[in-house]
């Protein structure tokens, strides 16, 4: 075919082609002017995608699907998460979202999630001009103004998620109306006033997700009609009032958290086996709740008739599937319900920071057969840490027992059992005496391990030693401050710990040399020493821990001048070295000369920057 030739069927396709949508040369004008409108808004495209959206063809554009019926555009997806064959991308756009999206009529599902250089606000009118659209999906972009209240008008929409973005104002309480919508995710935003009442008619509602937002007022009372409601996030808001008893009604819920609230009264709890009996996460801490922690459930007395029905009637019990409950930090009353035994599932509890009065750590509490982290700090636990601990039915991985008034000696059976698995280990602020047993060294996976603040004595070198044989160790965080330890400190870095980051040794009773040996904790971040009886010169050694961001070493004997290798701690933010007996002249540079007079006061003889100038006589 010669040149001319094509050109005749090109402009004949073209000219008939015009009027005939079948041959899909052009696509609806409208489409077409909107999504032209919405390109020229965009001046940075890291994807590239934008840029191929040339022709006449909206249709066949990248990101763009239209309705093979009525050639209408239908579908706009540029998430920025682009998945090529094997590398997951993170696309990014700059400019400005237009409102010229509502050019585009038949539009169902838009789709500009992740893209966070995206700003501007949704047109006002939306609601107005996009009658079939079922998803809005616009998360992390940099979106503000206020959720426009014509929105409750998409009377088709299914999904509505605009979280990490910085919408403000009120919820539009036309929301309600929308009989359709199952997912609702606006977290992380800057969304102010109360929850409407009208959200308690999204009976199709599977996910509400509000959290990290500034709402204030209190959950509606009918809360309750949502019986399709799978997950309620509520969290980090400044709601009032009541938990509404409706919750308990919530039968589909699986994900509840309510926390970091000003919410108040009673828990409300199921009072049936139908009711809460999906709920798998309830998260409450950090809230002004009071009264009991109510019996989970009407208790299941089994009849003589049936004793084998036990077990799968206890499976349809309310709170069955539960695995986290967390009540820390408010103001619940004891004692306990031992119906809670029946949350045969639960993996943590935080009972933590209530007025509880435990007075004793239940039995039954640490034989429920899937409890593997328990927090029960500041309950009001009197006595010797209790036996039972290490025959519970799961190995205990996090224990959190401080803040109440244990007695006696850690026990020697700490890392036997149940308790040789624990990667957490808490027992800080109690008044636990003697020295550590030898069993700790079994704790191969411990992670974190905090005894401060009780009157521990003798030497503290097992701890170093925990996990001997195994390369550089897990402990990571470890801090053993305001005890009566006497030695141990020449086991650090020598003993099998090598990984840790933080190190408390503070306001002990240590004494000798600083260990030369600390200089292989590579990963030491923030290093505690003050308030011991340590001295002789501080080493060299210390300026090879290159991480260090935190070094107290004040209210020692350290004697001596400060070595220059000093100079090379050039994390360092926190420095304190006051109230030793160190001499002569503070090495000139970052990051010491920053550091505050209050550094380095109290010494028998430092000068030099910050502090005043040497005299002369000092080089003598
Ligand atoms: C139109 O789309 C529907 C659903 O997406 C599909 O099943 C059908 O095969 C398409 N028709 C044509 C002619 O492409
Ligand atoms: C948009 O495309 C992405 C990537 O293919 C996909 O994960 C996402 O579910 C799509 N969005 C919608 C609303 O269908
Ligand atoms: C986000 O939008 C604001 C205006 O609301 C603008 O000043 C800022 O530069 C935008 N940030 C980014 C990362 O695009
Ligand atoms: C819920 O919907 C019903 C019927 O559509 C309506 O009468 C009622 O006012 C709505 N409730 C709220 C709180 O908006
Ligand atoms: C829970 O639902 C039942 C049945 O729908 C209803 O009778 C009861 O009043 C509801 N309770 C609350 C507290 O809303
Ligand atoms: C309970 O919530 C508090 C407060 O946010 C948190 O510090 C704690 O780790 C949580 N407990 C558990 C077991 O997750
Ligand atoms: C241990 O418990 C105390 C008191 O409850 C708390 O202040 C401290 O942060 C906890 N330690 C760790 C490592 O979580
Ligand atoms: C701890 O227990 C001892 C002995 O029973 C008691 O004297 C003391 O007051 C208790 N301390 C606290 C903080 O409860
Ligand atoms: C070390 O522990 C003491 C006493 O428990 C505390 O006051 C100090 O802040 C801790 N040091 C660091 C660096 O956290
Ligand atoms: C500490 O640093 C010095 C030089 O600054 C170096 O010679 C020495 O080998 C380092 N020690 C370790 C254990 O890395």
């Amino acid at each position: 075919m010669t040149i001319e030739l094509l050109w005749v069927v090109l402009i004949t396709i073209l000219t008939f082609g015009e009027a005939n949508t079948r041959l899909k040369e052009v696509c609806n004008p409208s489409d077409l002017k909107g999504l032209t409108i919405f390109k020229s808004g965009i001046h940075v495209d890291t994807s590239g995608r934008l840029a191929k959206w040339v022709g006449g063809n909206c249709c066949n554009w990248e990101g763009i699907s239209c309705d093979n019926r009525t050639g209408r555009v239908a579908e706009i997806n540029l998430s920025a998460f682009i998945s090529s064959d094997d590398s997951p991308f993170q696309a990014q756009m700059e400019g400005l979202f237009s409102s010229s999206i509502t050019l585009l009529a038949s539009l169902q599902v838009l789709d500009l999630g992740g893209l966070s250089g995206l700003s501007g606000t949704l047109p006002k009118s939306i609601g107005f001009h996009l009658p079939e659209l079922r998803r809005l999906v616009l998360y992390g972009n940099n979106l503000s103004g206020a959720i426009p209240e014509s929105i409750g008008k998409l009377s088709k929409l299914e999904e509505l998620v605009l979280p990490e973005n910085k919408f403000s104002g009120l919820l539009p309480s036309s929301l309600g109306g929308l009989k359709n919508l199952k997912r609702l995710s606006l977290y992380s935003n800057r969304l102010l006033g109360s929850m409407p009442d009208s959200f308690t008619n999204l009976t199709s509602l599977v996910y509400l997700d509000l959290h990290d937002n500034s709402l204030t007022g209190h959950i509606p009372q009918r809360i309750g009609q949502l019986q399709v409601l799978e997950e309620l996030d509520l969290s980090s808001n400044f709601l009032a009032g009541n938990l509404p008893p409706s919750l308990a009604n919530l039968t589909s819920i699986s994900v509840m958290c309510l926390d970091t609230n000003y919410l108040e009264g009673p828990i409300p709890f199921p009072s049936s086996s139908a009711q809460m009996s999906s709920l798998r996460l309830l998260r409450l801490h950090t809230n002004h709740l009071t009264g009991k922690i109510p019996p989970t459930l009407e208790i299941w007395s089994p009849s003589k008739d049936f004793p084998y029905q036990i077990t799968s009637l206890r499976e349809q019990s309310p709170l069955a599937l539960l695995i986290l409950f967390n009540v820390s930090h408010n103001m619940i009353q004891g004692p306990l319900p031992s119906e809670m035994s029946s949350l045969q599932n639960i993996q943590a509890l935080d009972l933590s920071f209530n007025l509880l009065s435990l007075t004793s750590i239940p039995k039954w509490l640490v034989e429920l057969p899937s409890l593997s982290r328990i927090y029960l700090a500041g309950c009001g636990i009197q006595g010797n840490i209790p036996v039972f601990l290490r025959s519970t039915p799961s190995p205990i991985q996090e224990l959190d027992l401080s803040a109440n008034n244990l007695t006696g000696s850690i026990p020697t059976w700490l890392g036997v059992g149940s308790l040789a698995q624990l990667y957490l280990l808490n027992l800080s602020r109690n008044s636990l005496v003697s020295k550590i047993p030898y069993s700790v060294t079994n704790l191969h996976d411990l992670g974190v391990l905090d005894l401060h603040g009780n009157k521990l004595s003798g030497s503290m070198s097992r701890v170093f030693e925990i996990g001997q044989g195994f390369p550089d160790g897990s402990l990571t965080y470890l801090d053993l401050s305001d005890n009566k330890f006497s030695s141990g400190m020449e086991q650090i870095g020598v003993g099998a710990q090598r990984g840790i980051q933080l190190l408390n040794l503070s306001n002990n009773i240590l004494h000798g040399r600083f260990p030369t040996s600390i200089e292989r904790l590579k990963l030491l971040q923030s290093l505690d020493l003050s308030s011991n009886k340590l001295g002789f010169n501080l080493p060299e050694a210390v300026a090879n821990l290159s991480m260090l961001e935190t070094l107290k070493l004040e209210k020692n004997r350290f004697a001596g001048k400060i070595p220059n290798e000093f100079l090379k701690l050039r994390k360092l933010k926190q420095l304190d070295l006051s109230d030793n007996l160190l001499v002569g002249e503070i090495p000139v540079g970052k990051p010491l000369s920053d550091f505050p007079q209050s550094s380095y006061s109290g010494n028998r003889g430092l000068c030099g920057k910050p502090l005043p100038p040497c005299k002369p006589t000092w080089f003598g």
